[in-house]
């Protein structure tokens, strides 16, 4: 088989980016070719792709407009290949709010875009307070407090199920 799959991402702390390359390693352990695109750098044709995963974590209630641009502006291509697509967040460590039938980012997201790709999933994020600037970990504190989460500000959690990361992986390689 020769199939090729592209994969493109926004990530601003690096959480979408690490699940990226964890699909890239399963894909390429069983023997496909794999691309992988931040958004800013995406410059290729799209139908030179079998597949293609984009992947965008959410900030503030939204996805990258980057990627809400790129997918209203190739919605052809697009629908012309097999596709997937990915939220990261962390609403998503609830376990009731981690489908894509349960996310209310997921569900809002496309109720808004004119796009089905063939598959789609949503991961919980990653939480590192440390790693914000003073106005965000404070945005973030609220949020968590509002949601009955951590509001430490030491607090550092990897929320990603990395199991249900490698078998969304395997399910693409058969995608
Ligand atoms: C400034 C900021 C805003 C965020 N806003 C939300 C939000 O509105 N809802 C949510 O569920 N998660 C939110 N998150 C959590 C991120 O989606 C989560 O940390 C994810 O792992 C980030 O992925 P990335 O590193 O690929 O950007 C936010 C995180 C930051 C730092």
């Amino acid at each position: 088989m020769n199939i090729k799959t592209g994969i493109i991402y926004s990530s601003v702390d690096g959480q979408t980016l690490k699940i990226c390359n964890t699909l890239v390693e399963v894909l390429q352990q069983n023997d496909q070719k794999v691309e992988l695109f931040s958004i800013d750098e995406f410059d290729e044709d799209i139908t030179k792709y079998d597949r293609l995963i984009i992947g965008s974590s959410i900030r503030y209630g939204v996805h990258n407009k980057r990627i809400i641009d790129f997918i209203n502006s190739h919605k052809k291509e697009l629908d012309s290949i097999r596709t997937a697509f990915f939220s990261v967040n962390l609403v998503a460590r609830k376990p009731e709010k981690r489908t894509p039938e349960t996310n209310p980012y997921v569900i809002k997201f496309f109720k808004t875009i004119d796009w089905k790709p063939t598959m789609v999933e949503v991961f919980a994020g990653n939480l590192d307070y440390k790693k914000y600037s003073f106005f965000d970990r404070k945005m973030i504190q609220f949020i968590m407090w509002m949601t009955k989460g951590p509001t430490n500000p030491n607090t550092k959690i990897d929320y990603t199920n990395w199991d249900r990361v490698k078998e969304f992986g395997l399910r693409l390689s058969k995608l």
